[in-house]
């Protein structure tokens, strides 16, 4: 069974998707894990970054996106899910005697629509809200959780408002990765996704749970390198578990967010980003419930 690893924070534009995808790179070609991401924003950011414009819109055309899946199976759940999976993605080539590999579940702007309608489904079931609301998220998860079957580590790519998919995620999640940018908004941001992690209602409350016990770390995103950056971190750092590896603002990770048709190395792809990538693919992946099994025996 996959580990399932949530890239999560309520606020946008804080590099999510531009996370996700690099994780599921590094995850394929140095850990030689058997990736899948999983799109859940409506913007379908990943999907684009992963197959591009042209290989999307046909994946739409034939039906084949997390909307549809969810919708086909909401009432019957085990049916086989393999087939709105589109396998060897991305644009970094893969050895072919070796197992890792990057597959999509690709997003769709209808997935908000679909979630409005299994909830009024669900309600004919249930009269009060909340337990409709419950239920669907319950669903959702479990049918989330179906795509693990195949895969060493499921990537969900979680869009930036509190949808039901995205709650699902947050349930769903061996570990929550929290991207930020170091700004004055961060804190109340990480406060936020924190307390829905540990389902807690206060600060105070998430507070007694210790830093090394909690189910998400957060990763700063985007830094400059300026001495009030380190300050606002050494702060978040006493109330979040923070990752000690820190992402810079890079043009080349700016430019990996484009889709290109031609299949590259990592270093080519990835270029002066690629120590900071090695670290971060290195300390999630130390983290020990996102620990990979033991590679089989070649
Ligand atoms: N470390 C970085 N260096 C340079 N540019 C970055 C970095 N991280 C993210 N970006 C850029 O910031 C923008 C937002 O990133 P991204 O789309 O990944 O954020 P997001 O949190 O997924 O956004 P949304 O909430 O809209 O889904 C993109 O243009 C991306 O290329
Ligand atoms: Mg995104």
């Amino acid at each position: 069974m996959a580990r399932f690893l949530a890239v999560s924070n309520r606020k946008g534009g804080v590099g999510k998707s531009t996370t996700a995808v690099m994780l599921a790179h590094a995850a394929a070609a140095w850990g030689n894990q058997r990736v899948l991401v999983m799109d859940l924003d409506t913007q379908c950011n990943a999907s684009l970054m992963l197959v591009g414009g042209e290989a999307f819109a046909k994946a739409r055309r034939a039906g084949l996106t997390i909307a549809d899946y969810i919708y086909d199976r909401f009432d019957n759940v085990a049916d086989d899910e393999s087939g709105y999976v589109l396998n060897g993605v991305g644009d970094v080539a893969h050895a072919m005697t070796r197992q890792g590999r990057v597959s999509l579940l690709p997003g769709s702007q209808k997935l908000e629509d679909i979630q409005g309608e299994l909830f009024l489904k669900q309600s004919k079931k249930d009269i009060d809200a909340d337990a409709v609301a419950v239920q669907v998220r319950g669903r959702m998860r479990r049918m989330m959780k179906h795509f693990g079957m195949d895969f060493d580590l499921v990537v969900l790519d979680c869009p930036p408002g509190l949808s039901f998919a995205a709650l699902a995620a947050l349930d769903l999640a061996d570990l929550v990765l929290v991207p930020f940018r170091p700004d004055f908004v961060s804190q109340f941001a990480l406060d936020q996704v924190a307390q829905l992690v540990e389902r807690v209602e206060t600060h105070d409350d998430l507070q007694d749970i210790p830093l090394g016990e909690r189910r998400y770390v957060c990763l700063a995103n985007t830094l400059k390198g300026a001495g009030e950056e380190r300050m606002l971190l050494d702060q978040l750092a006493l109330d979040h578990p923070l990752l000690k590896t820190r992402m810079p603002l890079l043009d080349s990770i700016a430019r990996a967010f484009d889709w290109d048709e031609r299949k590259k190395s990592m270093e080519q792809k990835y270029q002066d980003a690629i120590p900071f990538m090695r670290a971060l693919h290195d300390e999630v992946f130390a983290v020990p419930h996102m620990k990979p099994e033991l590679e089989p025996a070649a």
